[in-house]
């Protein structure tokens, strides 16, 4: 869900148009889709399930949501789910990326004696019990943007003791789930609730917050994950045996020049949006560029102290190490440029993340694209494996998430284009396993089905399965590219002919 804070100029230049790689997949390579609670279940206070921060902010400000959109009943999965559990069998995916919603389970988001709903746990563990019979294997995401209202309240992810509330629902949900759930993401794309729930004011809670905001939330985030990382390890990891990673997601930053300043942008811009929640977990600490330039732009502001918060030495050996596996989503490709010096502002009035990035963004106006952060091009992708591969110490890397988002203008059942950009962005990822020699060990499409697309309510389509928002059953229709992707699932390879696939 990348979504740039960005200044747009345009400049052309050629889109790639690479071939497809016939190799089969990988032995155990895992072929998969995901969705997430808050943007299929709907039942928003059925059973016990407590408000959470979506859907406070739907109710509140239904004009910040195109079509006024809400969670209310969304795909009415926490009904349906014995359909999608269907789609899913049919579809003969290896596993299925799905979130936990939290007020389900802890309505009040606080884990204490008395708060457990066991209408919440009952649904979750009737799911994962259906899937793994079917031979899917669930991947877990506990947090996955719909923060319990009362944590909001209490400051949300610009608070650090929001770290201690995950933490503590985490411990519930190893507990109520572990025996039966193996894989578990922490927390889905911090970089972009941080950046368009606290600068820009996109998505909930809709704060347009000082430029400290954003590092406030990456440190409050990266704590929350290596507490419940740390969780897992002490108290669950030997009796269950699963493992745990978080999901972070990244487009390609491509210089648009050879320069030494747009070289540089681009990896400025890698370090204010992966970096700043890839590095303290694989590397150990804030990437250096982020400590030497918001410190020195703080001291140059005359702020009292640097906007960016410190780890100490205590936790950054702490957070470091605490991944199983590198958890990966991905849309797009941008160009970063250079854009100002560390001593200048974009807006001279202005004290912004934006200038302390000094990174300038645009897209190839030939790229195709229905949805401004939805791009298809298949080398960048390619070229962000092998960087995730060669900056963090080559880990096991998982797509958790990558497709196609049709403008709802266009929408229908024939979705060529999402065919055209799965096939690509596959072949992109062989290519990066077997010609880069990346890790790659699972692909998720997003999503299983149409669903409630935060800002953009339902009118950007990025299923494989079509939902009839306007019946009263939310109808679901297989796509076009969802018989596509089980042939592919099926096959174990990309080429139109399997005799063309090689081993
Ligand atoms: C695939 O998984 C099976 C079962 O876990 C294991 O025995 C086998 O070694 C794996 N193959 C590869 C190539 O990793
Ligand atoms: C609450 O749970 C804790 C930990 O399991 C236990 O030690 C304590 O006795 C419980 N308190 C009450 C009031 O039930
Ligand atoms: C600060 O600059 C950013 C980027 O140019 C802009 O989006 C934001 O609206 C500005 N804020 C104020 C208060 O002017
Ligand atoms: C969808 O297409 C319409 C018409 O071209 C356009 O106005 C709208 O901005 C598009 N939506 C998105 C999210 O790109
Ligand atoms: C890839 O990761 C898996 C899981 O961690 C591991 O078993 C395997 O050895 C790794 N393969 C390579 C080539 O590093």
């Amino acid at each position: 869900m990348f979504r740039l804070l960005a200044i747009c100029c345009c400049i052309l230049s050629a889109s790639s148009d690479d071939a497809i790689n016939n190799h089969n997949f990988p032995e155990n390579f895992s072929l998969g889709v995901a969705t997430a609670a808050f943007q299929i279940e709907g039942a928003w206070n059925a059973d016990g399930k407590g408000e959470n921060l979506w859907d406070w902010f739907m109710h509140k400000y239904p004009e910040k949501i195109e079509g006024q959109a809400n969670g209310d009943v969304a795909c009415d999965s926490y009904y349906q789910w014995q359909e999608d559990v269907k789609l899913l069998r049919d579809l003969g995916v290896n596993h299925y990326r799905l979130s936990i919603s939290w007020t389900r389970i802890l309505p009040d988001g606080l884990a204490n004696n008395f708060t457990l709903n066991q209408k919440g746990v009952n649904y979750y563990r009737t799911i994962f019990k259906i899937l793994l019979d079917a031979g899917i294997t669930p991947y877990v995401t506990l947090y996955h943007w719909d923060l319990p209202l009362p944590l909001h309240q209490l400051g949300g992810w610009v608070n650090p003791i929001i770290a201690d509330h995950f933490a503590a629902y985490a411990r519930v949900c190893f507990q109520q789930f572990g025996d039966l759930v193996k894989n578990w993401i922490t927390i889905n794309e911090p970089q972009t609730y941080c950046s368009l729930g606290y600068l820009t004011g996109e998505h909930a809670p809709g704060y347009i917050l000082p430029a400290e905001a954003i590092y406030k939330c990456a440190y409050t985030t990266v704590m929350a994950h290596a507490k419940a990382y740390h969780i897992y390890q002490d108290e669950f990891k030997r009796t269950q045996n699963g493992r745990v990673s978080i999901v972070l997601d990244s487009p390609w930053f491509q210089p648009p020049s050879d320069s030494d300043e747009d070289q540089l942008a681009s990896q400025r811009a890698f370090d204010f949006t992966l970096g700043l929640y890839a590095n303290p977990i694989y590397v150990g600490n804030w990437p250096e560029q982020v400590i030497s330039i918001v410190d020195y732009r703080s001291e140059m502001e005359g702020y009292p102290s640097s906007r960016l918060p410190k780890f100490t030495d205590e936790e950054i050996a702490y957070i470091k190490g605490t991944y199983d596996f590198f958890c990966l989503n991905s849309y797009s490709t941008n160009f970063a440029y250079h854009q100002n010096n560390k001593d200048e502002r974009i807006d001279p009035d202005n004290v912004s993340f934006l200038s302390d990035q000094g990174v300038g963004f645009y897209v190839d106006p030939k790229w195709p694209s229905e949805v401004d952060w939805v791009n298809l091009v298949p080398s960048g992708f390619r070229k962000l494996i092998k960087y995730v591969h060669d900056t963090y110490n080559q880990p096991e890397i998982f797509i958790t998430e990558n497709g196609w988002a049709q403008n709802s203008t266009t929408s229908g059942t024939e979705d060529p284009a999402r065919i055209t950009y799965i096939k690509q962005y596959l072949s992109a990822a062989l290519d990066a396993i077997y010609i880069d020699g990346a890790n790659v060990t699972g692909y998720t499409v997003w999503s299983l089905m149409d669903n409630l697309e935060w800002d953009h309510g339902y009118q950007i389509k990025m299923g494989l399965v079509q939902v009839d928002f306007e019946s009263v059953d939310r109808t679901r229709t297989p796509k076009a590219s969802y018989t596509w992707y089980q042939n592919i699932i099926k096959n174990r390879c990309l080429a139109d002919n399997v005799n063309d696939c090689t081993s």
